[in-house]
């Protein structure tokens, strides 16, 4: 079982046991988090489930398709760490990765 940390926008961290399988959003979601909305579940349609992630990790993490790059677009919070945490597929690879929730839009 591998490890995902949550940082919250207050600072926070808690930490989830993560299957692969999953979307990061996903393992948020289920852990109770309730400040990662995700509204449209996970679609690619509301970047309610931005996060920032680790940059040593990046190399790991799928790569970012079109939908992805224009709804971050959208947000005034994008920084070069931005993911949409549905687009994210959690993989034991991923074991110690912290993402960060991003302000809200
Ligand atoms: S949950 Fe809507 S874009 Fe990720």
């Amino acid at each position: 079982m591998a490890i995902l940390h949550v940082k919250t926008r207050e600072g926070d961290v808690s930490s989830i046991e993560a299957r692969s399988g999953r979307s990061v959003m996903e393992l948020i979601r289920d852990s109770g988090q309730d400040e990662l909305l995700a509204v449209c579940g996970g679609c690619c349609s509301c970047a309610t489930c931005h996060v920032y992630v680790e940059p040593e990790f990046e190399a790991k993490l799928p790569p970012m398709n079109d939908d992805e790059h224009d709804l971050l677009d959208s947000s005034d919070h994008r920084t070069e760490f931005s993911r949409l945490a549905c687009q994210l597929a959690f993989t034991e690879d991923l074991d110690g990765l912290t993402v960060t929730i991003a302000p809200a839009d």
